[in-house]
């Protein structure tokens, strides 16, 4: 979709719009290597467009896969705390990123950040029934019985769950994949049998898996690949 080039310059620069149009008038803003200084030309996806010496990424929507730490939240504005936001380096921030799905404060792993609403909407809706996989450490071990409540889809709160597979890993701690995102969902679920999860990490979104090469913290745009196996 073709825009304006200041409106294009500042949502994937992340500045005003204002700002933008200084910028173009000061010559700063190169179209297919020509500097321009109308703000109105129409500019879109298959322009090569750089701000200041630098490439502009003039996708329409990006999509970042975050390994979040402890202790950030999942949220667009933090309130004085840090957010998932906060961890993308400059040249990945751009107007209207927020992250498809929140993971609680403590939890860690994959965190999905796009500018793309559908997208997003699309992954959570729970018609979609795309499967969040989990590695919980518990406190105590898991029982058969366990095992085939989380199968038979449980009822939580008066609820009725989706079914969800429970795989026991190494003593204590087990894989948990489940189709739905209700708050708590699985810290909930262990609860319901008396055992508490002491850490919980999401290490796969779909057919995705998070990217080993990831360390806390740092993040990489998903290849389209990636997209389509979400998609
Ligand atoms: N279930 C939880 O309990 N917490 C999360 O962060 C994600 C799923």
């Amino acid at each position: 979709m073709k825009q304006r080039l200041d409106k294009l310059i500042s949502s994937k620069l992340n500045i005003t719009r204002s700002q933008a149009k200084a910028l173009i008038k000061s010559g700063g803003v190169t179209v297919n290597g020509t500097a321009v200084l109308s703000c109105e030309m129409k500019c879109g996806e298959n322009d090569a467009i750089t701000a200041d010496g630098r490439d502009v990424d003039t996708r329409e929507h990006v999509y970042i896969m975050l390994n979040k730490p402890q202790g950030v939240i999942c949220a667009t504005d933090g309130k004085g705390e840090k957010t998932v936001l906060d961890f993308l380096p400059d040249e990945m921030k751009r107007k209207g990123l927020f992250p498809a799905g929140r993971l609680d404060k403590d939890t860690t792993g994959f965190v999905l950040l796009t500018d793309d609403g559908e997208f997003a909407h699309r992954i959570l809706s729970p018609k979609s029934h795309t499967v969040k996989t989990y590695i919980a450490r518990l406190d105590a071990p898991i029982t058969p019985e366990v095992i085939r409540d989380f199968e038979s889809g449980m009822t939580l709160g008066g609820e009725k769950l989706l079914p969800a597979k429970l795989t026991p890993l190494a003593e204590n701690a087990a894989q948990v994949e489940i189709s739905q995102g209700i708050y708590h969902q699985v810290k909930r679920m262990f609860l319901k049998h008396r055992i508490t999860v002491t850490a919980l990490r999401r290490i796969k979104i779909g057919g995705v898996s998070l990217d080993d090469n990831l360390d806390e913290g740092e993040c990489r745009y998903l290849t389209s690949a990636e997209i389509s196996k979400i998609r």
